[in-house]
């Protein structure tokens, strides 16, 4: 199909459900730090860096932590989720991706992720996706975090498009915020109570058909 547009992709929650695992490794630090967090909180990390989540985390439960503790409290909780990360291969690409990026592919339309994670080559890796990007913007490209815009659009440049011709998919609020002010159609994938500011809303991949996909990418 003809069309000036190009996709944009975030990773955790959006290729690879890596949020649970995010999870579960900032839970362990602030179970051994002596308390706990919810789910609900959970969300308010989704899509943020992590400096940023280690200062809330640590902000809920009312912990101070010198420069040197944070740090190596930040190198923990990565060592920790990295071990769950070198379990993963292509089996744990969700449901419904590979059939829109096959998509794509067919019809030489360009995709790039955009992802917060200074960790993303590495999962593209586990998962055999790394060579199917036009372009990887990741956490080491960035000066400033989701929800600024800037990770979309180095992604854009890098995809030779403007703004408006891209389309992003998150799973985070913040990462739906910095899509919307960066003047990008922004797609949810999760749940509507926590997403409705996404031009659309999806509970994953599988719910997206191609027709839909082709409709948005002619508008
Ligand atoms: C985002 C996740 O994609 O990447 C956040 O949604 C995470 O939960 C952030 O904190 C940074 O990831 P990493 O892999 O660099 O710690
Ligand atoms: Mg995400």
């Amino acid at each position: 199909m003809n069309t000036e547009k190009a996709v944009i992709f975030d990773l955790d929650g959006v290729i690879v459900d890596t949020a649970k695992y995010h999870f579960l490794a900032w839970r362990k630090l602030a179970n051994d730090l002596g308390f706990d967090f919810t789910k609900a909180q959970n969300e308010e990390l989704k899509g943020v860096s992590r400096v940023e989540s280690l200062k809330k985390i640590l902000n809920w439960g009312n912990k101070e932590l010198s420069e040197e503790e944070f740090n190596h409290q930040m190198k923990l909780k990565n060592d920790n989720y990295l071990s769950y990360i070198d379990k993963m291969d292509e089996s744990e690409i969700l449901p419904g991706v590979q059939k829109i990026l096959d998509f794509l592919k067919e019809n030489n339309i360009p995709y790039a992720l955009g992802s917060a994670s200074k960790n993303a080559k590495h999962i593209l890796e586990k998962i055999h996706l790394k060579n199917s990007f036009t372009a990887i913007v990741d956490g080491t490209d960035v000066s400033k975090a989701k929800p600024d815009p800037e990770v979309f659009l180095i992604a854009a440049k890098r995809l030779q498009r403007n703004p408006e011709q891209c389309i992003v998919f998150e799973d985070a609020v913040a990462g739906i915020e910095a899509a919307n002010r960066g003047g990008m159609l922004s797609i949810g994938i999760g749940e509507e109570k926590t997403l409705f500011e996404a031009n659309y809303i999806f509970n994953d991949f599988t719910e997206i058909s191609i027709e839909f996909f082709k409709k948005i990418l002619k508008k």
